[in-house]
């Protein structure tokens, strides 16, 4: 491969750690889309006449086919996928294949394939999330009044609706869209034509090839353009937050399908059995959404420590950018689809969640907030009151709503019948329309809303 300074041939060790074709092969339809702008501009600027141009277009154009009709084969010993792609290329035209690679290197190749990459993940990333934030957000409408508790510390804390419990997760999800979209951003820039690293003294024309590929412009710095790699790091840190939120609504749901919640049942096609205890139903899907942030966050930390200290420029450590960021990915996307699928699936047994609502003395906030509207006492000293009241129903073994007007007023002589009103969850979560809060027509208006944006959205990016 490397011409007249070699006579022997490297050793088979050597080739195991330098070779990278088996991951860096999932780059091929970006390299030859970069090698065709490539040689597109190579001709327009007169490197290359038309005719060489055409016939290795053609050949590029053949080896997409092959790699896509998988007769294609790779050969280690040709170390990766831009030298596979180059040699066939030979087989297939013969000479005038080596005129591709002038005024360019390996290095800004493989950063131009790796943006493209990237590009292709992050786009698909946010249609898929907007996909889970509709998912979430046509629960919440259909459930804007179904009553949950909230929780605090897992304690009881207030009462909520589930449409609110899910419409969080669309907000957390539409903070992972903006900052995967900033990503998008500032990686899209052409590394091409920054070669080994001090650019190139044949006359190419960058902007050509940068807008041929879809890229705002062609990266400023030909140093910079092939040794960095905050364009992969960038991404998986946005994944793996993202991938942390969707860590926690795996997380409830597994509780919420416990025997001992029981606030939701996932159908058969999303619960696994037991081999040996018949009355298992396992939310395993959830378990692996939950753990799958290790490989995402392990992706980022490790890729991160590779890139720490090199000096410019490109350094061979680079090559390990690339198989756990695939691996990261694909984890995300799965576990973006698992979740999906999972809300859709999923319903929530109304009763349960009414019941467990009440339970815990979930209304003693709207008893203290009573006793501040009405009787005008300050809320400290309202708080301190109905600690009173909830202890002594706790001693008597009922709810608030069902401890009786004079055991009350034992505590606070001034309390009245009325207080009852604001006992009951439901009165609680309908009371609750402040801004963002909790309260069924709240929920209402912020589910339309967000499935109108949706839609927006998706009429938008076709
Ligand atoms: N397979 C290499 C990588 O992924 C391509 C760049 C090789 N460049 C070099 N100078 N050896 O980083």
């Amino acid at each position: 491969m490397w011409g007249g300074r070699f006579e022997a041939a490297p050793d088979a060790i050597m080739q195991e750690i330098n070779a990278s074709i088996g991951f860096d092969k999932r780059l091929y339809s970006q390299d030859i889309v970069g090698s065709k702008a490539h040689v597109a501009m190579l001709a327009a600027v007169g490197i290359l006449t038309e005719a060489e141009a055409k016939r290795i277009a053609k050949g590029l154009d053949r080896i997409l086919a092959e790699i896509e009709a998988g007769t294609f084969t790779f050969s280690r010993a040709l170390e990766d996928i831009h030298m596979n792609i180059e040699a066939r290329l030979a087989e297939l035209i013969g000479p005038v294949a080596g005129k591709l690679h002038t005024a360019r290197s390996r290095n800004d190749q493989v950063a131009t394939d790796f943006r493209l990459y990237m590009r292709d993940f992050l786009d698909a990333a946010d249609v898929a999330l907007a996909g889970l934030q509709r998912a979430l957000a046509e629960k919440a409408l259909a459930h804007a009044g179904t009553v949950m508790p909230g929780f605090t510390h897992l304690q009881t804390a207030q009462p909520v609706t589930f449409g609110h419990h899910l419409l969080a997760y669309v907000e957390m999800l539409a903070r992972d869209r903006g900052r995967l979209a900033d990503a998008r951003k500032r990686l899209n820039e052409c590394p091409l034509g920054a070669a080994a690293l001090a650019g190139t003294s044949f006359p190419i024309d960058r902007r050509m090839t940068a807008k041929a590929l879809g890229f705002a412009r062609p990266m400023a710095n030909s140093l910079d353009a092939v040794s960095d790699r905050d364009f992969v790091l960038e991404p998986l840190a946005a994944a793996a937050i993202s991938a942390m939120h969707l860590t926690r609504l795996a997380e409830e749901i597994v509780l919420w399908c416990s025997a001992q919640f029981g606030f939701v049942r996932l159908t058969d096609a999303f619960s696994t059995g037991s081999s040996i205890m018949p009355q298992k139903r396992n939310p395993d899907a959830a378990e692996l959404v939950r753990a799958k942030l290790g490989r995402i966050s392990g992706a980022f930390q490790g890729l991160l420590m590779v890139m720490k200290g090199l000096p410019l420029a490109y350094s061979k450590d680079m090559q390990e950018d690339k198989e756990a960021t695939f691996d990261a990915l694909d984890a995300f996307a799965l576990t973006i689809s698992a979740m999906t699928a999972m809300i859709r699936d999923l319903e929530p047994d109304e009763q349960a969640m009414r019941a467990a609502a009440a339970a815990g003395f979930s209304t003693a906030t709207d008893l203290a907030d009573w006793l501040v509207r009405h009787l005008g006492l300050p809320f400290r000293e309202a708080h301190h009151v109905t600690g009173g009241i909830v202890a002594l129903a706790e001693a008597r073994g009922v709810g608030l709503e069902a401890l009786d007007l004079a055991a009350m007023q034992e505590i606070e002589p001034r309390i009245t019948r009325e207080v009852y009103s604001v006992l009951s969850v439901e009165r609680s979560v309908a009371s609750r329309r402040s801004y963002g809060g909790t309260a069924p027509q709240n929920v209402r208006k912020m589910a339309k809303g967000w499935i109108k944006r949706l839609d927006r959205q998706a009429v938008r990016g076709k």
